[in-house]
Protein backbone atom coordinates (compact mmCIF):
# COMPACT_ATOMS: atom_id res chain seq x y z
CA UNK A 1 0.00 0.00 0.00
CA UNK A 2 1.22 3.63 -0.81
CA UNK A 3 0.46 6.42 1.00
CA UNK A 4 -1.37 9.79 -0.31
CA UNK A 5 1.48 11.89 -1.39
CA UNK A 6 3.01 8.92 -3.20
CA UNK A 7 0.02 7.85 -4.96
CA UNK A 8 -0.92 11.71 -5.97
CA UNK A 9 2.76 11.61 -7.25
CA UNK A 10 2.28 8.72 -9.35
CA UNK A 11 -1.06 10.25 -10.40
CA UNK A 12 0.57 13.71 -12.25
CA UNK A 13 3.40 11.32 -13.68
CA UNK A 14 0.91 8.63 -14.86
CA UNK A 15 -1.21 11.57 -16.71
CA UNK A 16 2.33 12.57 -18.25
CA UNK A 17 3.80 9.22 -19.51
CA UNK A 18 0.13 8.09 -20.92
CA UNK A 19 -0.78 11.29 -22.92
CA UNK A 20 -3.33 12.52 -20.40
CA UNK A 21 -1.93 16.17 -18.88
CA UNK A 22 1.14 18.36 -19.81
CA UNK A 23 2.30 21.24 -18.48
CA UNK A 24 1.62 24.13 -20.68
CA UNK A 25 4.28 25.36 -22.89
CA UNK A 26 6.76 23.14 -21.34
CA UNK A 27 9.22 23.82 -23.46
CA UNK A 28 9.67 27.58 -22.19
CA UNK A 29 10.00 25.81 -18.53
CA UNK A 30 5.60 26.23 -18.10
CA UNK A 31 3.41 28.53 -16.75
CA UNK A 32 2.34 27.70 -13.00
CA UNK A 33 -1.58 25.97 -12.69
CA UNK A 34 -1.93 26.20 -16.66
CA UNK A 35 -2.55 22.83 -18.12
CA UNK A 36 -2.66 21.04 -21.66
CA UNK A 37 -4.95 18.13 -22.14
CA UNK A 38 -2.88 15.35 -24.42
CA UNK A 39 -3.97 12.98 -26.57
CA UNK A 40 -6.52 11.18 -24.29
CA UNK A 41 -7.20 13.78 -21.78
CA UNK A 42 -9.06 15.29 -24.60
CA UNK A 43 -11.21 12.31 -24.74
CA UNK A 44 -11.86 11.92 -21.11
CA UNK A 45 -12.21 15.25 -20.71
CA UNK A 46 -15.29 15.26 -23.86
CA UNK A 47 -16.74 11.93 -22.71
CA UNK A 48 -16.84 13.76 -19.05
CA UNK A 49 -18.33 16.88 -20.45
CA UNK A 50 -20.63 14.63 -22.44
CA UNK A 51 -21.57 12.60 -19.88
CA UNK A 52 -22.58 15.71 -17.79
CA UNK A 53 -24.88 17.67 -20.68
CA UNK A 54 -26.66 14.56 -21.57
CA UNK A 55 -27.64 14.09 -17.66
CA UNK A 56 -28.72 17.56 -17.21
CA UNK A 57 -29.95 19.18 -20.64
CA UNK A 58 -31.07 15.71 -23.01
CA UNK A 59 -32.45 14.07 -19.82
CA UNK A 60 -34.57 17.19 -18.97
CA UNK A 61 -37.35 18.62 -20.85
CA UNK A 62 -37.31 21.90 -18.95
CA UNK A 63 -33.39 22.57 -18.99
CA UNK A 64 -31.56 24.12 -22.18
CA UNK A 65 -28.05 24.76 -22.92
CA UNK A 66 -26.36 27.96 -24.03
CA UNK A 67 -22.42 29.10 -25.11
CA UNK A 68 -22.10 32.36 -23.89
CA UNK A 69 -18.78 33.94 -24.48
CA UNK A 70 -16.01 34.60 -22.43
CA UNK A 71 -15.86 37.82 -22.96
CA UNK A 72 -18.81 40.27 -21.17
CA UNK A 73 -19.53 43.94 -20.94
CA UNK A 74 -17.50 45.04 -18.22
CA UNK A 75 -20.52 45.93 -15.89
CA UNK A 76 -21.97 42.27 -16.09
CA UNK A 77 -18.82 42.19 -13.24
CA UNK A 78 -19.45 45.40 -11.58
CA UNK A 79 -23.30 44.04 -11.50
CA UNK A 80 -22.22 40.07 -9.84
CA UNK A 81 -20.28 41.62 -7.52
CA UNK A 82 -17.07 40.32 -8.90
CA UNK A 83 -15.39 43.91 -9.02
CA UNK A 84 -15.68 44.73 -5.27
CA UNK A 85 -16.14 41.52 -3.53
CA UNK A 86 -13.79 38.54 -5.68
CA UNK A 87 -11.59 38.32 -3.22
CA UNK A 88 -9.25 36.01 -1.61
CA UNK A 89 -7.68 36.98 1.85
CA UNK A 90 -4.27 36.63 1.09
CA UNK A 91 -1.29 36.21 4.17
CA UNK A 92 2.61 35.88 2.67
CA UNK A 93 5.35 34.14 4.82
CA UNK A 94 7.91 36.64 5.56
CA UNK A 95 10.53 33.98 5.88
CA UNK A 96 10.21 31.81 2.92
CA UNK A 97 8.59 34.88 0.52
CA UNK A 98 5.38 32.35 0.06
CA UNK A 99 1.90 33.45 -0.48
CA UNK A 100 -0.94 31.44 1.13
CA UNK A 101 -4.31 31.88 1.41
CA UNK A 102 -5.24 32.83 4.83
CA UNK A 103 -8.72 30.85 4.67
CA UNK A 104 -7.13 27.72 3.39
CA UNK A 105 -4.22 27.88 6.03
CA UNK A 106 -6.62 27.78 8.68
CA UNK A 107 -9.05 24.86 7.00
CA UNK A 108 -6.08 22.49 6.52
CA UNK A 109 -5.50 23.06 10.29
CA UNK A 110 -9.55 22.38 11.13
CA UNK A 111 -9.41 19.02 8.63
CA UNK A 112 -6.42 17.89 10.49
CA UNK A 113 -8.46 17.92 13.43
CA UNK A 114 -11.54 16.35 12.32
CA UNK A 115 -8.81 13.65 10.78
CA UNK A 116 -7.87 13.15 14.64
CA UNK A 117 -11.16 12.59 15.46
CA UNK A 118 -11.72 9.73 12.68
CA UNK A 119 -8.36 7.77 13.93
CA UNK A 120 -10.11 7.79 17.13
CA UNK A 121 -13.37 6.40 15.71
CA UNK A 122 -11.13 4.03 13.68
CA UNK A 123 -8.72 2.91 16.88
CA UNK A 124 -12.16 2.15 18.70
CA UNK A 125 -14.65 -0.13 15.55
CA UNK A 126 -11.16 -2.16 15.58
CA UNK A 127 -11.17 -2.50 19.60
CA UNK A 128 -14.67 -2.96 20.04
CA UNK A 129 -15.37 -5.14 16.69
CA UNK A 130 -19.23 -6.11 15.58
CA UNK A 131 -20.48 -4.51 19.24
CA UNK A 132 -19.23 -1.08 17.92
CA UNK A 133 -21.49 2.13 18.18
CA UNK A 134 -20.50 4.67 16.42
CA UNK A 135 -22.88 7.33 16.95
CA UNK A 136 -23.11 6.52 20.49
CA UNK A 137 -19.13 6.78 20.75
CA UNK A 138 -18.82 10.42 18.96
CA UNK A 139 -21.00 12.04 21.62
CA UNK A 140 -19.06 10.30 24.46
CA UNK A 141 -15.58 9.96 23.76
CA UNK A 142 -13.78 12.89 25.37
CA UNK A 143 -10.92 13.17 22.91
CA UNK A 144 -13.44 13.07 19.92
CA UNK A 145 -15.67 15.70 21.60
CA UNK A 146 -12.88 17.77 21.55
CA UNK A 147 -11.57 17.61 18.27
CA UNK A 148 -14.51 17.97 16.41
CA UNK A 149 -16.03 21.33 19.18
CA UNK A 150 -13.09 22.71 18.62
CA UNK A 151 -12.89 22.36 14.64
CA UNK A 152 -16.25 23.29 14.89
CA UNK A 153 -15.13 26.72 16.73
CA UNK A 154 -12.23 27.51 14.48
CA UNK A 155 -14.21 27.44 11.23
CA UNK A 156 -17.31 29.31 12.76
CA UNK A 157 -14.80 32.13 14.05
CA UNK A 158 -13.14 32.29 10.95
CA UNK A 159 -16.00 32.93 8.74
CA UNK A 160 -17.64 34.68 11.43
CA UNK A 161 -14.08 37.13 10.79
CA UNK A 162 -14.58 36.58 7.00
CA UNK A 163 -18.03 37.99 6.98
CA UNK A 164 -17.14 41.11 8.78
CA UNK A 165 -13.87 41.76 7.02
CA UNK A 166 -12.10 41.77 10.36
CA UNK A 167 -8.45 40.27 8.43
CA UNK A 168 -6.93 41.12 11.61
CA UNK A 169 -8.50 38.65 13.57
CA UNK A 170 -8.04 35.96 10.53
CA UNK A 171 -4.84 36.82 11.16
CA UNK A 172 -4.96 36.61 15.36
CA UNK A 173 -6.61 32.99 14.71
CA UNK A 174 -3.37 31.91 12.67
CA UNK A 175 -0.98 32.87 15.39
CA UNK A 176 -3.15 31.49 17.69
CA UNK A 177 -3.47 28.06 16.03
CA UNK A 178 0.55 28.79 15.60
CA UNK A 179 -0.28 27.55 12.33
CA UNK A 180 3.41 27.16 9.99
CA UNK A 181 3.80 27.85 6.87
CA UNK A 182 3.76 24.00 5.17
CA UNK A 183 7.08 24.03 3.29
CA UNK A 184 9.52 25.57 5.67
CA UNK A 185 7.57 25.76 9.13
CA UNK A 186 7.87 29.26 9.74
CA UNK A 187 5.41 31.51 11.48
CA UNK A 188 6.59 34.75 10.72
CA UNK A 189 3.56 36.37 9.06
CA UNK A 190 2.63 39.30 7.22
CA UNK A 191 -0.94 40.96 8.01
CA UNK A 192 -3.81 39.25 5.87
CA UNK A 193 -4.97 41.07 2.97
CA UNK A 194 -7.61 40.94 -0.02
CA UNK A 195 -6.69 40.22 -3.57
CA UNK A 196 -9.16 40.06 -6.50
CA UNK A 197 -8.78 37.23 -8.70
CA UNK A 198 -10.13 38.59 -11.92
CA UNK A 199 -7.64 38.84 -14.78
CA UNK A 200 -7.97 41.90 -16.65
CA UNK A 201 -7.71 42.32 -20.58
CA UNK A 202 -7.99 45.02 -23.04
CA UNK A 203 -10.54 45.40 -25.91
CA UNK A 204 -9.41 48.25 -28.68
CA UNK A 205 -6.38 49.34 -30.76
CA UNK A 206 -5.11 51.59 -29.43
CA UNK A 207 -3.97 52.12 -25.43
CA UNK A 208 -5.97 55.62 -25.19
CA UNK A 209 -9.43 54.04 -26.23
CA UNK A 210 -9.26 50.48 -25.05
CA UNK A 211 -11.94 49.20 -22.38
CA UNK A 212 -11.30 47.45 -19.86
CA UNK A 213 -12.12 43.67 -19.66
CA UNK A 214 -12.48 40.58 -17.41
CA UNK A 215 -11.96 37.31 -18.33
CA UNK A 216 -14.71 35.63 -16.87
CA UNK A 217 -14.21 33.93 -13.41
CA UNK A 218 -17.25 31.91 -13.67
CA UNK A 219 -20.00 30.87 -16.74
CA UNK A 220 -22.85 31.71 -14.17
CA UNK A 221 -23.26 35.60 -15.32
CA UNK A 222 -23.27 34.19 -19.07
CA UNK A 223 -26.55 32.50 -18.55
CA UNK A 224 -28.07 35.20 -16.30
CA UNK A 225 -27.36 38.16 -18.76
CA UNK A 226 -29.36 35.97 -21.29
CA UNK A 227 -32.10 34.66 -18.89
CA UNK A 228 -34.74 36.50 -20.58
CA UNK A 229 -33.42 35.68 -24.27
CA UNK A 230 -33.47 31.88 -23.52
CA UNK A 231 -37.03 32.21 -21.68
CA UNK A 232 -38.95 34.01 -24.29
CA UNK A 233 -37.24 32.44 -27.35
CA UNK A 234 -37.68 29.34 -26.06
CA UNK A 235 -41.36 29.40 -24.47
CA UNK A 236 -39.79 28.17 -21.25
CA UNK A 237 -42.27 28.04 -18.30
CA UNK A 238 -40.56 28.37 -14.58
CA UNK A 239 -39.39 26.11 -13.05
CA UNK A 240 -36.42 25.80 -15.80
CA UNK A 241 -32.86 25.45 -16.34
CA UNK A 242 -30.01 26.66 -18.56
CA UNK A 243 -26.68 24.55 -18.64
CA UNK A 244 -23.57 25.62 -19.88
CA UNK A 245 -19.89 24.28 -19.83
CA UNK A 246 -16.99 26.53 -20.67
CA UNK A 247 -13.51 28.17 -19.96
CA UNK A 248 -13.43 30.04 -16.44
CA UNK A 249 -10.53 32.56 -15.24
CA UNK A 250 -8.94 33.04 -11.89
CA UNK A 251 -5.72 34.56 -10.68
CA UNK A 252 -5.12 31.94 -8.12
CA UNK A 253 -2.99 32.71 -5.12
CA UNK A 254 -2.43 29.23 -4.22
CA UNK A 255 -1.69 27.30 -7.26
CA UNK A 256 -0.40 24.26 -6.34
CA UNK A 257 -2.14 20.73 -6.39
CA UNK A 258 -2.19 19.91 -9.96
CA UNK A 259 -5.39 20.31 -11.95
CA UNK A 260 -7.30 20.95 -8.84
CA UNK A 261 -6.62 24.44 -8.87
CA UNK A 262 -5.79 26.03 -11.99
CA UNK A 263 -6.10 29.77 -13.27
CA UNK A 264 -7.59 28.86 -16.27
CA UNK A 265 -10.27 26.16 -16.03
CA UNK A 266 -13.33 25.16 -17.17
CA UNK A 267 -16.87 24.59 -15.32
CA UNK A 268 -19.93 22.80 -15.83
CA UNK A 269 -23.03 24.81 -14.68
CA UNK A 270 -26.90 25.32 -14.66
CA UNK A 271 -28.97 27.80 -13.26
CA UNK A 272 -32.42 26.54 -12.67
CA UNK A 273 -34.78 29.48 -12.34
CA UNK A 274 -37.80 28.91 -9.77
CA UNK A 275 -40.94 30.58 -7.77
CA UNK A 276 -39.66 33.02 -4.93
CA UNK A 277 -40.24 31.12 -1.69
CA UNK A 278 -39.48 27.03 -3.57
CA UNK A 279 -35.70 27.68 -3.65
CA UNK A 280 -34.99 25.64 -0.88
CA UNK A 281 -37.19 22.85 -1.81
CA UNK A 282 -34.89 22.96 -5.69
CA UNK A 283 -31.79 23.31 -3.19
CA UNK A 284 -32.47 19.73 -1.53
CA UNK A 285 -33.36 18.40 -5.09
CA UNK A 286 -30.82 19.21 -6.78
CA UNK A 287 -28.47 18.27 -3.84
CA UNK A 288 -29.69 14.64 -4.05
CA UNK A 289 -29.61 14.87 -7.80
CA UNK A 290 -26.05 16.16 -8.11
CA UNK A 291 -24.87 13.48 -5.78
CA UNK A 292 -26.59 10.72 -7.46
CA UNK A 293 -25.02 11.83 -10.43
CA UNK A 294 -21.58 11.62 -9.33
CA UNK A 295 -22.62 7.80 -7.52
CA UNK A 296 -23.61 6.84 -10.89
CA UNK A 297 -20.27 6.57 -12.13
CA UNK A 298 -19.25 3.87 -9.60
CA UNK A 299 -16.13 5.55 -7.71
CA UNK A 300 -17.44 4.72 -3.96
CA UNK A 301 -20.02 6.06 -1.95
CA UNK A 302 -17.38 6.60 0.66
CA UNK A 303 -15.28 9.01 -1.26
CA UNK A 304 -18.43 12.01 -1.28
CA UNK A 305 -19.29 13.97 1.38
CA UNK A 306 -21.60 17.45 1.44
CA UNK A 307 -19.88 20.37 3.56
CA UNK A 308 -22.29 22.84 4.29
CA UNK A 309 -20.61 26.74 4.38
CA UNK A 310 -20.47 28.35 7.09
CA UNK A 311 -20.14 31.57 5.44
CA UNK A 312 -21.94 32.23 2.66
CA UNK A 313 -21.46 34.00 -0.41
CA UNK A 314 -22.51 37.56 -1.04
CA UNK A 315 -25.42 36.10 -3.66
CA UNK A 316 -26.42 33.08 -1.57
CA UNK A 317 -29.48 32.06 0.90
CA UNK A 318 -28.00 28.44 1.33
CA UNK A 319 -24.61 26.56 -0.24
CA UNK A 320 -23.12 23.51 0.03
CA UNK A 321 -20.21 21.70 -1.48
CA UNK A 322 -19.59 18.20 -3.12
CA UNK A 323 -16.42 17.22 -1.45
CA UNK A 324 -14.40 14.42 -2.69
CA UNK A 325 -11.68 12.34 -1.60
CA UNK A 326 -8.77 13.76 -3.50
CA UNK A 327 -5.19 12.18 -3.25
CA UNK A 328 -5.08 15.41 -0.87
CA UNK A 329 -7.98 14.29 1.15
CA UNK A 330 -11.59 15.52 1.32
CA UNK A 331 -11.90 18.79 -1.32
CA UNK A 332 -14.82 20.70 -2.90
CA UNK A 333 -15.47 19.03 -6.16
CA UNK A 334 -18.93 20.78 -7.23
CA UNK A 335 -20.86 23.90 -5.51
CA UNK A 336 -24.91 23.89 -5.09
CA UNK A 337 -25.97 27.45 -4.22
CA UNK A 338 -29.36 28.48 -3.90
CA UNK A 339 -28.43 31.51 -5.41
CA UNK A 340 -31.56 33.87 -4.49
CA UNK A 341 -32.61 36.71 -6.79
CA UNK A 342 -29.27 38.55 -6.03
CA UNK A 343 -27.97 38.15 -9.92
CA UNK A 344 -31.31 38.90 -11.68
CA UNK A 345 -32.09 41.96 -9.58
CA UNK A 346 -28.24 43.06 -9.97
CA UNK A 347 -28.63 43.05 -13.49
CA UNK A 348 -32.03 44.50 -13.67
CA UNK A 349 -30.61 47.36 -11.64
CA UNK A 350 -26.91 47.90 -13.70
CA UNK A 351 -28.47 47.29 -17.40
CA UNK A 352 -32.17 49.16 -16.43
CA UNK A 353 -33.74 46.34 -18.53
CA UNK A 354 -36.38 44.08 -16.27
CA UNK A 355 -35.42 40.77 -16.29
CA UNK A 356 -38.72 38.94 -15.01
CA UNK A 357 -41.20 35.91 -15.86
CA UNK A 358 -45.05 36.33 -15.93
CA UNK A 359 -46.35 33.65 -14.19
CA UNK A 360 -49.58 32.50 -15.74
CA UNK A 361 -50.39 30.09 -12.62
CA UNK A 362 -50.43 32.87 -9.93
CA UNK A 363 -51.20 35.40 -12.22
CA UNK A 364 -48.09 37.29 -11.07
CA UNK A 365 -44.95 38.90 -12.82
CA UNK A 366 -41.51 38.27 -10.63
CA UNK A 367 -37.93 37.72 -10.57
CA UNK A 368 -37.12 34.83 -10.40
CA UNK A 369 -34.75 32.76 -7.65
CA UNK A 370 -31.78 30.32 -8.75
CA UNK A 371 -30.76 27.30 -7.69
CA UNK A 372 -27.06 26.67 -9.16
CA UNK A 373 -24.99 23.65 -9.60
CA UNK A 374 -21.35 24.33 -10.36
CA UNK A 375 -18.74 21.45 -11.26
CA UNK A 376 -15.39 21.90 -12.21
CA UNK A 377 -14.62 19.88 -15.19
CA UNK A 378 -11.01 19.47 -14.21
CA UNK A 379 -11.51 18.30 -10.66
CA UNK A 380 -14.00 15.92 -11.99
CA UNK A 381 -11.18 14.79 -14.29
CA UNK A 382 -8.78 15.04 -11.22
CA UNK A 383 -11.46 13.14 -8.91
CA UNK A 384 -12.37 10.50 -11.44
CA UNK A 385 -8.12 9.78 -13.18
CA UNK A 386 -7.06 9.29 -9.32
CA UNK A 387 -9.44 6.85 -8.15
CA UNK A 388 -8.99 4.92 -11.09
CA UNK A 389 -5.32 4.46 -11.20
CA UNK A 390 -4.48 1.34 -9.21
CA UNK A 391 -1.65 -0.69 -8.70
CA UNK A 392 -2.50 -4.38 -8.50
CA UNK A 393 -1.00 -7.26 -7.15
CA UNK A 394 -1.96 -10.50 -9.12
CA UNK A 395 -1.23 -13.82 -8.49
CA UNK A 396 1.71 -15.09 -10.10
CA UNK A 397 3.89 -12.37 -7.62
CA UNK A 398 3.79 -9.49 -10.12
CA UNK A 399 2.00 -6.14 -10.63
CA UNK A 400 0.27 -4.24 -13.17
CA UNK A 401 -1.04 -0.58 -13.07
CA UNK A 402 -4.19 -0.12 -14.14
CA UNK A 403 -6.45 2.91 -14.61
CA UNK A 404 -9.98 1.82 -14.18
CA UNK A 405 -11.73 4.50 -15.77
CA UNK A 406 -15.69 4.15 -15.65
CA UNK A 407 -15.60 2.37 -19.10
CA UNK A 408 -18.41 5.04 -20.49
CA UNK A 409 -15.80 7.62 -19.66
CA UNK A 410 -12.63 5.86 -21.12
CA UNK A 411 -10.80 7.37 -23.96
CA UNK A 412 -10.52 4.34 -26.07
CA UNK A 413 -13.38 1.75 -25.52
CA UNK A 414 -11.37 -1.28 -27.14
CA UNK A 415 -8.09 -1.92 -28.86
CA UNK A 416 -8.11 -3.90 -31.65
CA UNK A 417 -4.87 -6.18 -31.91
CA UNK A 418 -3.64 -9.07 -34.34
CA UNK A 419 -1.68 -11.13 -32.53
CA UNK A 420 1.06 -11.21 -35.26
CA UNK A 421 2.13 -8.81 -37.85
CA UNK A 422 1.28 -11.10 -40.83
CA UNK A 423 -0.58 -13.77 -42.39
CA UNK A 424 -3.46 -11.48 -42.93
CA UNK A 425 -4.32 -10.92 -39.09
CA UNK A 426 -4.00 -7.36 -39.24
CA UNK A 427 -6.02 -7.22 -42.10
CA UNK A 428 -8.66 -8.68 -40.49
CA UNK A 429 -8.28 -6.63 -37.62
CA UNK A 430 -8.29 -3.23 -39.17
CA UNK A 431 -11.88 -4.70 -40.60
CA UNK A 432 -13.12 -5.02 -37.09
CA UNK A 433 -11.75 -1.42 -36.48
CA UNK A 434 -13.94 -0.29 -39.85
CA UNK A 435 -17.13 -1.60 -38.48
CA UNK A 436 -16.95 -0.26 -34.61
CA UNK A 437 -15.21 3.13 -35.33
CA UNK A 438 -18.44 4.87 -35.81
CA UNK A 439 -19.92 3.82 -32.69
CA UNK A 440 -16.43 3.68 -30.76
CA UNK A 441 -13.58 5.50 -30.00
CA UNK A 442 -10.72 2.49 -30.76
CA UNK A 443 -7.29 1.94 -31.68
CA UNK A 444 -4.94 -0.57 -33.05
CA UNK A 445 -1.92 -1.76 -31.83
CA UNK A 446 0.51 -4.74 -33.15
CA UNK A 447 3.71 -3.77 -31.66
CA UNK A 448 5.46 -5.98 -28.71
CA UNK A 449 4.11 -9.57 -27.24
CA UNK A 450 0.67 -9.21 -26.78
CA UNK A 451 1.05 -9.42 -22.78
CA UNK A 452 2.51 -6.36 -22.73
CA UNK A 453 0.36 -4.60 -25.11
CA UNK A 454 -2.21 -5.89 -23.05
CA UNK A 455 -0.41 -4.06 -20.09
CA UNK A 456 -0.08 -0.63 -21.83
CA UNK A 457 -4.02 -0.81 -22.42
CA UNK A 458 -4.30 -1.17 -18.82
CA UNK A 459 -2.59 1.69 -17.94
CA UNK A 460 -4.07 3.86 -20.39
CA UNK A 461 -7.45 2.88 -19.24
CA UNK A 462 -9.04 0.23 -22.68
CA UNK A 463 -11.83 -1.58 -21.28
CA UNK A 464 -11.43 -3.65 -24.01
CA UNK A 465 -8.66 -5.44 -25.71
CA UNK A 466 -9.73 -7.82 -28.44
CA UNK A 467 -7.18 -10.41 -30.00
CA UNK A 468 -7.10 -11.24 -32.84
CA UNK A 469 -5.60 -14.57 -34.30
CA UNK A 470 -4.82 -17.53 -36.84
CA UNK A 471 -8.43 -18.98 -35.26
CA UNK A 472 -10.21 -16.03 -36.34
CA UNK A 473 -9.71 -16.81 -39.62
CA UNK A 474 -10.99 -19.99 -39.81
CA UNK A 475 -14.11 -19.71 -37.43
CA UNK A 476 -14.61 -15.69 -36.88
CA UNK A 477 -13.97 -15.25 -33.38
CA UNK A 478 -11.67 -13.17 -31.34
CA UNK A 479 -10.72 -12.98 -27.87
CA UNK A 480 -11.97 -10.69 -25.63
CA UNK A 481 -9.91 -9.25 -22.84
CA UNK A 482 -11.67 -7.51 -19.73
CA UNK A 483 -9.47 -4.92 -18.45
CA UNK A 484 -10.40 -5.05 -14.47
CA UNK A 485 -11.21 -8.52 -14.42
CA UNK A 486 -8.51 -9.89 -17.17
CA UNK A 487 -10.80 -12.52 -17.87
CA UNK A 488 -10.29 -13.72 -21.54
CA UNK A 489 -13.43 -15.00 -23.39
CA UNK A 490 -13.74 -16.33 -27.59
CA UNK A 491 -16.44 -14.21 -28.81
CA UNK A 492 -17.55 -14.25 -32.78
CA UNK A 493 -16.75 -10.93 -34.69
CA UNK A 494 -20.62 -9.70 -34.97
CA UNK A 495 -21.46 -9.72 -31.35
CA UNK A 496 -18.60 -6.91 -30.43
CA UNK A 497 -20.57 -4.42 -31.11
CA UNK A 498 -23.05 -5.44 -28.36
CA UNK A 499 -20.89 -6.47 -26.01
CA UNK A 500 -18.95 -2.72 -26.13
CA UNK A 501 -22.51 -0.86 -26.25
CA UNK A 502 -23.92 -2.41 -23.59
CA UNK A 503 -20.97 -1.46 -21.20
CA UNK A 504 -21.30 2.15 -22.48
CA UNK A 505 -23.94 2.92 -22.96
CA UNK A 506 -25.64 5.85 -21.02
CA UNK A 507 -28.31 4.73 -20.54
CA UNK A 508 -27.15 1.37 -18.16
CA UNK A 509 -24.85 4.48 -16.71
CA UNK A 510 -27.94 6.95 -15.41
CA UNK A 511 -30.55 4.58 -14.34
N1 LIG B 1 -20.76 30.02 -10.28
C1 LIG B 1 -20.39 29.59 -8.99
C2 LIG B 1 -18.96 29.32 -8.86
O1 LIG B 1 -18.17 29.62 -9.73
P1 LIG B 1 -17.19 28.26 -7.26
O2 LIG B 1 -17.41 27.43 -6.02
O3 LIG B 1 -16.29 29.43 -7.17
O4 LIG B 1 -18.65 28.71 -7.68
C3 LIG B 1 -17.49 26.21 -8.82
O5 LIG B 1 -16.71 27.30 -8.43
C4 LIG B 1 -16.63 25.02 -9.15
O6 LIG B 1 -15.63 25.38 -10.11
C5 LIG B 1 -15.83 24.48 -7.96
O7 LIG B 1 -16.59 23.57 -7.20
C6 LIG B 1 -14.67 23.79 -8.63
O8 LIG B 1 -15.02 22.49 -9.04
C7 LIG B 1 -14.45 24.65 -9.88
N2 LIG B 1 -13.32 25.58 -9.67
C8 LIG B 1 -13.35 26.77 -9.04
N3 LIG B 1 -12.14 27.35 -9.06
C9 LIG B 1 -11.32 26.50 -9.72
C10 LIG B 1 -9.94 26.53 -10.08
N4 LIG B 1 -9.17 27.57 -9.79
N5 LIG B 1 -9.42 25.47 -10.75
C11 LIG B 1 -10.20 24.41 -11.08
N6 LIG B 1 -11.51 24.34 -10.78
C12 LIG B 1 -12.07 25.36 -10.11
Amino acid sequence: MINKDEHFKRVVSHAKEYGYIFGSSEIYDGLSAVYDYAQNGVELKNNIRTYWWKSMVQMHQNIVGLDAAILMHPTTWKASGHVDAFNDPLIDNKDSQKRYRADVLIEDFAEKLHQKAQKEIEKARTRFGESFDEAQFVVTNERVIKYQTQQKEILERMARSLEKEDLADVKALIEELEIADPDTGSKNWTDVRQFNLMFGTKLGASAENATDLYLRPETAQGIFVNFLNVQKSGRMKIPFGIAQTGKAFRNEIVARQFIFRMREFEQMEMQFFVRPGEELKWYEHWKEKRLNWHLSLGLGKENYRFHDHEKLAHYANAATDIEFDFPFGFKELEGIHSRTDFDLKAHEKFSGKKLQFFDPEINENYVPYVVETSLGLDRMFLAVFSKALKEEALEDGSTRIVLQLPSILAPTKAAILPLVKKDGLPEIAQRIIDTLKWDFNVTYDEKDAIGRRYRRQDAVGTPFCITVDHDTKVDHTVTIRYRDSMKQERVPIDKLYDIIHQEVTIKNWLT
